[in-house]
């Protein structure tokens, strides 16, 4: 395993010090095994009713970096990071409600009926939902697994880009997305060959409100 894997620096270093990286030592590449770990720590996000909407597509071969290149609106970090994710949403997660709520009640956290009425909420209702609304409740769920994996990459001494200037038509063309699937974010991920620069940011009184929206 790659030591880097093992570095974990305190968490508001982490939140302090990520910033969007647009290039990359593209002599670096980071493993299957690795890309999984960072995955596996970022699916415990929360999702609503815990569907769970993400599904990754990882890019890591040269010529698929190529094709996604001009897509990407000719966004060098598409070629120079080592793997590109692309964050996607499934439009039916709520067909693998079974899946998810028996492995829930598995924990002993709910008896056979509750798990039972909960497959057959979430199924009739996230299944009843107009597509748009649906869309926005898993475009939610992946920006918080996006958000999960970034800092976690950055935890391992990674850095990343989320990427949304990219044609999602012809994303879905180009790497044949199958039909209840639809792209969300891109997230270039790789070693930085010259460091993301700081960004500023409204401050928190300028963005918060205590109780009411009056000055
Ligand atoms: C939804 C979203 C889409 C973005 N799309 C792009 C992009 O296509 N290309 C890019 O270079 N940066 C992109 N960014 C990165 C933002 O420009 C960046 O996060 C912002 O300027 C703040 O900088 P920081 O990430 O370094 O803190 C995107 C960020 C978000 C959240």
């Amino acid at each position: 395993m790659n030591n880097q894997l093992k570095t974990t620096q305190d968490f508001e270093t982490v939140l302090r010090e990520r910033h969007s990286v647009r290039h990359y030592d593209s002599s670096v590449s980071i493993s299957r095994e690795e890309i999984k770990e960072m995955l596996e720590l970022s699916i415990t996000a929360p999702s609503s009713s815990n569907l769970q909407p993400w599904r990754f597509l990882i890019i890591d071969k040269p010529e698929l970096k190529e094709k996604l290149l001009p897509i990407a609106f000719n966004q060098n970090q598409v070629v120079e990071a080592s793997a590109i994710i692309a964050v996607l949403v499934d439009m039916r997660s709520y067909d693998k409600a079974p899946e998810i709520y028996n492995r829930t009640a598995e924990f002993g956290v709910m008896n056979e009926a509750t798990r039972d009425k909960m497959i057959e909420n979430s199924i009739k209702m996230y299944g009843g939902l107009p597509q748009e609304v649906l869309r926005r409740i898993n475009t939610f769920d992946a920006g918080l697994i996006s958000m999960q994996l970034m800092l976690i990459a950055r935890s391992k001494g990674y850095d990343t880009v989320p990427m949304g200037g990219y044609n999602a038509d012809k994303f879905k063309e180009a790497f044949e997305v199958p039909n209840p699937l639809e792209p969300a974010i891109l997230i270039a991920l790789g070693k930085a060959a010259e460091e993301g620069h700081p960004s500023s940011r409204l401050t928190v009184d300028e963005v918060t409100y205590w109780n009411s929206f009056d000055k």
